[in-house]
Order: structure tokens, then sequence, then C-alpha cells
């Protein structure tokens, strides 16, 4: 069956259907045949262009800071204590319930590259980037929220990166976690500036 697609470029100028196809992006017999092979795989193609190892291990780090991000907001939702606390404690409730979002997308794509998302929790705050906390009071719990979503904001963009091109299911999810990062350290800068000015007011 002659297969025509316009698009140009080719990626295998050996085979004979590429050849009949002319300039063409790819050779449809051989992804046909590929495809078919190895089809527990599901979404992972011979063709995958990343080092899939590595996507999952990238992944896997970030998979184990989603935990713990979710283990420190909802932590900090049940102690926040003093006046406005009930405010600040729903707004780490919204922010826990993200990152319980951005958990389960990221371990649903380890699993679609073919990886095993580790959610081992005797290991999720060694392969974390960001940290537990220790704090008490409002101030420093959102301080460490903060400090927390900053780290994170610049790992997603090197991640972002990393995948680029090669992986853009993987790029677009690494990004839209990398926005909803981005509004959360905003909303704590808010919060920061504003319980800071408090506990110093409170304080004199
Ligand atoms: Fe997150
Ligand atoms: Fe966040």
């Amino acid at each position: 069956m002659a297969h025509n697609n316009m698009i140009s470029k080719h990626l295998d100028t050996n085979s004979p259907r590429s050849a009949a196809a002319g300039d063409s992006l790819y050779n449809v017999d051989q992804i046909r045949r590929q495809a078919s092979k190895s089809l527990l795989e599901g979404a992972l193609t011979e063709n995958y262009p990343l080092d899939v190892e590595k996507a999952c291990a990238l992944l896997n780090e970030a998979l184990a800071t989603e935990i713990l991000c979710v283990l420190r907001y909802r932590h900090h939702q049940v102690i926040a204590k003093g006046i406005s606390s009930s405010d600040i404690a729903k707004e780490f409730a919204e922010h826990a319930a993200n990152e319980e979002e951005h958990m389960i997308m990221i371990a649903e794509r380890i699993n679609q590259l073919g990886g095993d998302p580790d959610m081992n929790p005797a290991t999720v705050a060694s392969r974390a980037v960001t940290e537990y906390g220790h704090g008490k009071d409002l101030v420093t719990l959102i301080r460490e929220d903060l400090v927390a979503e900053r780290i994170v904001i610049d790992v997603y963009r090197k991640l972002v990166g990393w995948f680029g091109l090669e992986d853009p299911t993987t790029r677009r999810m690494l990004e839209k976690i990398l926005k909803d990062e981005e509004e959360h350290a905003n909303e704590l800068a808010d919060l920061l500036v504003a319980n800071e000015d408090r506990q110093e007011r409170d304080a004199h």
C-alpha cells in the first residue's frame, strides 16, 4: 500500500521504503515492525530518544521530593498555630493537595516509561532534593516551605531543559508542575511578609 507523507527530512535513508517514499521523516514499515514488538512496554517505543534509565532516575528523584513535600505541608497544616493560622493551614492544605497530584503524575509517567516509581518511605528523605524541616512557629514553617519551593523551581527548570524536545510528554508535565510550584512560592512569599510584620508587631 502506498503511504505518502508530506513531512520532509528522513531518519532512515537505508531502507527501501523510505527511498520509495522520497524525502520522508520516518520509515513506516520500520515503525510498524518496532511498534508490534515489545508490546508490554506500552508507551515506550524503541525510538524513545533519551536514556530511559536516566529519565526514570531523574523522575524518581522528583517523585521522592513530591512525597516529602506532601508530608511537610500536611505536617504544617496540622501544627500551624497562632492568629490567622486557620487561613494559613488552609493554604498549606491546598499546596499539599497539589503536591499529591504532582506525585501521582510523576509516578504514572515513570510507569509509562517502563520504570518503577519508587515510593519506598525508608529512602524518600535521602532521595528528595528538599528537607522535611524542623519549624514550629508559623513564620518558620512558611519560610521552610518557601525555601523548598524555590529549590524545586530550580530543579524543575533543569528537568524541563533535559527532557526538552526529545520527550515532549514528560516536558509538558514538568512545565505544568513548575507553574504550580511558582504559584506556591509566590503565595508563600506574600504570606511570609504578612506574618513577619505581624510577628514584629506582636513583639512590641
Ligand atoms: Fe510539587
Ligand atoms: Fe509546591
